[in-house]
């Protein structure tokens, strides 16, 4: 089975994302959005992105400016924006990239279910909900998988492809081979709360936030030791507050009612009271630390 056109549903962080990098790797895309204004903004996202990585590729003697310009054109020729759904029908596989709502993303493939060719196969980038439950909604579970992109999609070389129980052999293998395209490493993983990375991820920030509450180390020493103890790029407090809590809080609150008896997915107090007080982290200038634009005190 042969990826040729896709469909991207969303052109967000990441959507926008996905949108590219699949063009970069030879396929036709169309990007779906709701709005032309997001759609536009995503697209011109998308082209500034292409003409940086054209540029560095000059100036790292890869490419002649002329080639650098031919492949820029080349892969922006290959991405076409719209608003319809229908334009989605032909697709050889649709990647959703929308809002994390489990009920937007269960009408939109219901919706695309029956819209689509009965080859088309589905993929969600959720990165919280069960891989299942949105396939058993698309109508066609065997044809459905999880690709969990990782942000930024142009720069992160791993994508999770999830395969539910009813995910056919050779639909995995060919959303698989969608991700090499891509320029990325896939890995595989079974239909499990958070799938490989956030599983350990986010356990491993509410362990830093418990420790931080409890008085055991400050959060300039527990980020500190992960990254000189650990060789982290930064330490899980710093994480938190450019994930945002509010997501954090989010995922954590999805796994919790999904998986009561769990213990990793236990939710810090702390938490839950600073994004009641709209201390998102990063975003907002105030979480687990005071930040100004990029800098953190
Ligand atoms: N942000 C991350 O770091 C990250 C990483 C991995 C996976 N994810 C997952 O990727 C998905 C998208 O996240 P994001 O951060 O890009 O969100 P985002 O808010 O930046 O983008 C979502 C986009 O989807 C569009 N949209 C919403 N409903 C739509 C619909 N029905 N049809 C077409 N477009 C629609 C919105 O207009 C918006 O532009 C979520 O499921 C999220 O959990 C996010």
């Amino acid at each position: 089975m042969n990826i040729k056109k896709v469909g991207v549903v969303g052109c967000g962080l990441m959507g926008h994302g996905i949108v590219q990098v699949a063009a970069q790797g030879g396929c036709t895309v169309i990007a779906l959005e709701t709005e032309q204004a997001y759609l536009d903004k995503g697209i011109s996202r998308i082209e500034k992105s292409i003409a940086k990585l054209a540029s560095k590729d000059v100036k790292k003697g890869k490419l002649t400016e002329d080639q650098a310009k031919d492949w820029a054109t080349e892969v922006r020729g290959r991405i076409t924006g719209s608003i319809n759904r229908e334009d989605l029908a032909d697709c050889d596989l649709v990647v959703e990239a929308i809002v994390e709502d489990l009920d937007a993303k269960k009408e939109l493939f219901g919706a695309l279910g029956k819209l689509c060719k009965a080859e088309t196969i589905f993929a969600s980038n959720t990165s919280s909900f069960p891989v299942a439950e949105m396939a058993v909604a698309s109508g066609r579970p065997e044809r459905f998988v999880g690709l969990h992109f990782f942000n930024p999609v142009q720069l992160m070389r791993l994508v999770e492809v999830v395969r539910t129980d009813a995910t056919d052999e050779d639909v995995y293998a060919a959303a698989r081979a969608f991700g090499e395209a891509c320029g990325k490493t896939p890995v595989s993983c079974k239909d499990t709360p958070g799938f490989v990375v956030n599983r350990l991820l986010v356990p491993y920030m509410v362990q830093a936030i418990n420790m931080l509450d409890r008085g055991d180390a400050s959060a300039a020493d527990i980020d500190a030791a992960m990254q000189l103890g650990c060789g982290h790029p930064m330490g899980p407090l710093t994480l938190t507050d450019y994930v945002g809590l509010d997501t954090t809080l989010s995922i954590l609150e999805g796994w919790c009612e999904r998986y009561p008896n769990e213990p990793a997915f236990g939710i810090p107090d702390s938490l839950r009271s600073k994004v009641a007080e709209g201390k998102l982290g990063r975003k907002t200038g105030q979480g687990y630390y005071t930040w100004e634009g990029d800098k953190k005190s």
